[in-house]
C-alpha cells in the first residue's frame, strides 16, 4: 500500500468499465431515464479524473453498445446528444490535461460533424502520455472480431495468428484489460472486449453507475490488488 494516498502498490494497467444502472438509478428517484444518463455522465468525469490521479495507464468505458440502438427513439436521441456533448466539450479538457483519446467502435452511424470533432481530438491528443481513455461507442465485441477478420481476409492472408487478430482490433497496440468493473449487480460481459478479456479479472458491484465514485473505484482496485493472477499457469 502506498501510505501517502492509500493506493495499493499493485494497480491494474488497463481498467475496463461497464457503466450499468443509469436507468434504475433514475427510476428509484422517480426521474426520467435520461436524467439517469446525465448523472452517469457526471460519474464518468469523476472516474476518469480519479483513474488519472491513481496512475492507471489506460481506461476503457462502455458508453454505447451495438445493442443500445434497440432502445426507444427518445432514449437513443438523448444518449446521442449526451455523447456529442461529452465528445466535443469535455474531451477538450481531457486533451489539455495530457489524456490520449481513442474510440473503439463503428462511428459510421454518427453525424459526420460529430465524427469530425471526435477525430480532431483523437489527432490532437495522439502524443499525450498521461493516460489513454478509450470510449467504446457503437461497440460490440462480436462486431469488432467480425470486422477484424474481414480486414484480414481482404489483406489476402492464408493463415492468421492470434497476434494478427489483436492487431486488427480497435484496441490494436493497447494492453489487454487487467480489471473489468461492472456496476449495478449484473454479472454478464455483454459483448464487451470479448477477445481482450481472456485473462481479465472481473469485479462486480451492486452500486449503480451514477453512484460509483472515487471510493468505490479504490475498493475495486484494492480487491484487484489482492488477487493472484495466473494466466493459465498452475
Ligand atoms: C447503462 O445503463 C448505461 C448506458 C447505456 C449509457 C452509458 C452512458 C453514460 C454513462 C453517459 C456518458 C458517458 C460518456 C462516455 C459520454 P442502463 O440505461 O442500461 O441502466 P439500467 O440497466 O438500470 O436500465
Amino acid at each position: 500500500m502506498d501510505k501517502r494516498n492509500d493506493i495499493p502498490a499493485h494497480i491494474p494497467t488497463h481498467v475496463g468499465i461497464i457503466m450499468d444502472g443509469n436507468g434504475r438509478w433514475a427510476k428509484k428517484r422517480g426521474l426520467p431515464r435520461t436524467l439517469g444518463h446525465k448523472a452517469g455522465g457526471e460519474a464518468f468525469v469523476k472516474i476518469v479524473t480519479e483513474c488519472r490521479k491513481i496512475g492507471i495507464k489506460c481506461l476503457t468505458v462502455y458508453a454505447f453498445s451495438t445493442e443500445n440502438w434497440k432502445r426507444s427513439e427518445s432514449e437513443v436521441t438523448a444518449l446521442m446528444s449526451l455523447m456529442k456533448e461529452y465528445m466535443v466539450r469535455y474531451t477538450d479538457d481531457l486533451v489539455k490535461n495530457g489524456i490520449r483519446l481513442r474510440i473503439l467502435g463503428d462511428l459510421s452511424r454518427f453525424e459526420s460533424a460529430t465524427v469530425d470533432e471526435i477525430n480532431k481530438r483523437i489527432e490532437l491528443s495522439k502524443n499525450n502520455d498521461g493516460m489513454t481513455l478509450c470510449i467504446a461507442l457503437n461497440y460490440g465485441g462480436r462486431a469488432e472480431l467480425t470486422t477484424a477478420v474481414n480486414k484480414l481476409l481482404r489483406s489476402g492472408k492464408q493463415e492468421i495468428t492470434e497476434q494478427d487478430i489483436s492487431d486488427a482490433l480497435y484496441t490494436a497496440s493497447l494492453p489487454d484489460p487487467d480489471l473489468i468493473i461492472r456496476t449495478s449487480g449484473e454479472q454478464r460481459t455483454s459483448n464487451f472486449l470479448l477477445w481482450q478479456s481472456a485473462y481479465s479479472e472481473y469485479y462486480f458491484t451492486d452500486v449503480l453507475w451514477p453512484d460509483f465514485d472515487e471510493k468505490e473505484l479504490r475498493k475495486a482496485i484494492e480487491e484487484y490488488s489482492k488477487r493472484n493472477r495466473r494466466f493459465g499457469n498452475s
